[in-house]
């Protein structure tokens, strides 16, 4: 292939990019999007505080706006996110107990229910293990509500979405360590007990190195019966930018149940990495050295 996106689907995945509702409107934004990208994730117009700013208010505008455009194009969607610690509304972090549980599930059926047949993919729960060595969950005003619920979560998406694939998402679980190992020992146990989970999306915001056991941690999720994708990649640009994007690429496609690879965001300018200029094409849209290797590394084998 000759893009991302047409040179992935060749390997039967897709390559996506997350995009705020408001870049639709950047012609050299969305003429690249529409080129290059065959799936589409809301930067931010899917996460609790942007759909239910008032409780029981839904609002799905911006959400909305991106469904019809990647609709248009023949793009996939990732659903980003039903239930953060992160980004909730205030009324929402005013909460707790069993006011907070109930609005937080009333607040997965909604939304779930309002992109019925839409989604791919739903992030259903993101970033819920703590950082470090502990292997646990983060302390959150959700994990406060019960340890079940995020499996109270899943049950509750697939109810009202049967069709969506339902994943776990988070960072820093990119290799094999005691927070890769908590979620593994978390979907095990889900599998083991039949709730509902189908992927786990590795975000991979990545600094100058890749964990070297990268693949392999993948494989051991994809072994318990999960697909697996990379779902926020960004990595630093240095000397080895480009390397690192086609390792990552060769990883996911070196696993079977790998699906998909998404950038977070287009050009470096899009990036809320800053300075880092973490993506494939630079800030006036053009290809970079690590597009390139992403394509090539698509394209081999
Ligand atoms: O919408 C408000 C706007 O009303 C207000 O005027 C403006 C002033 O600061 O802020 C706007 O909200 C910003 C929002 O993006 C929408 O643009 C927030 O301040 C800003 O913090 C928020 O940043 C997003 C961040 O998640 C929030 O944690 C980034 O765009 C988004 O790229 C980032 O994405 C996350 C993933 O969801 C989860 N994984 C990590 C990843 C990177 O942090």
């Amino acid at each position: 292939g000759t893009t991302l996106g047409a040179s992935a689907a060749e390997k039967g995945r897709y390559f996506g990019a997350a995009v705020p509702a408001f870049k639709l409107s950047d012609s050299q934004f969305t003429g690249i999007l529409d080129r290059e990208f065959n799936a589409i994730t809301p930067e931010n117009e899917m996460k609790w505080d942007a759909t239910e700013p008032s409780q029981n208010q839904f609002n799905y505008n911006g959400g909305d706006q991106i469904v019809t455009h990647a609709q248009a194009h023949g793009m996939k969607v990732r659903g980003h996110t039903l239930l953060w610690h992160a980004q909730q509304p205030g009324w929402a972090q005013n909460l707790s107990g069993t006011a907070l549980r109930n609005a937080a599930m009333n607040h997965v059926t909604q939304v779930a229910t309002h992109y019925k047949g839409k989604i791919y993919a739903w992030d259903v729960v993101n970033e819920a293990f703590a950082d470090g060595t502990s292997g646990g969950r983060r302390d959150s005003n959700l994990q406060r509500t019960g340890n079940d619920w995020i499996e109270v979560a899943f049950r509750t998406a697939r109810t009202a979405d049967p069709g969506a694939k339902l994943c776990y998402n988070d960072y820093n679980t990119d290799g094999v360590n005691a927070k890769s190992t908590g979620v593994y020992n978390m979907v095990r146990d889900f599998k083991s007990r039949g709730v509902p989970i189908d992927c786990v999306g590795f975000q991979s915001h990545l600094g100058t190195s890749l964990p070297g056991d990268y693949q392999a941690n993948l494989q051991r999720f994809a072994d318990l019966g999960v697909d697996v994708q990379i779902t926020e990649l960004d990595i630093t640009q240095g000397t080895n930018q480009a390397n690192m994007y086609a390792a990552v690429t060769k990883a996911c496609l070196a696993v079977t149940r790998c699906t998909g690879i998404t950038t977070w965001g287009v050009r470096d300018s899009d990036s809320w990495r800053g300075s880092d200029n973490p993506l494939l094409f630079d800030a006036n849209g053009n290809k970079k050295a690590a597009y390139t290797s992403t394509l090539n590394a698509l394209n081999a084998g």
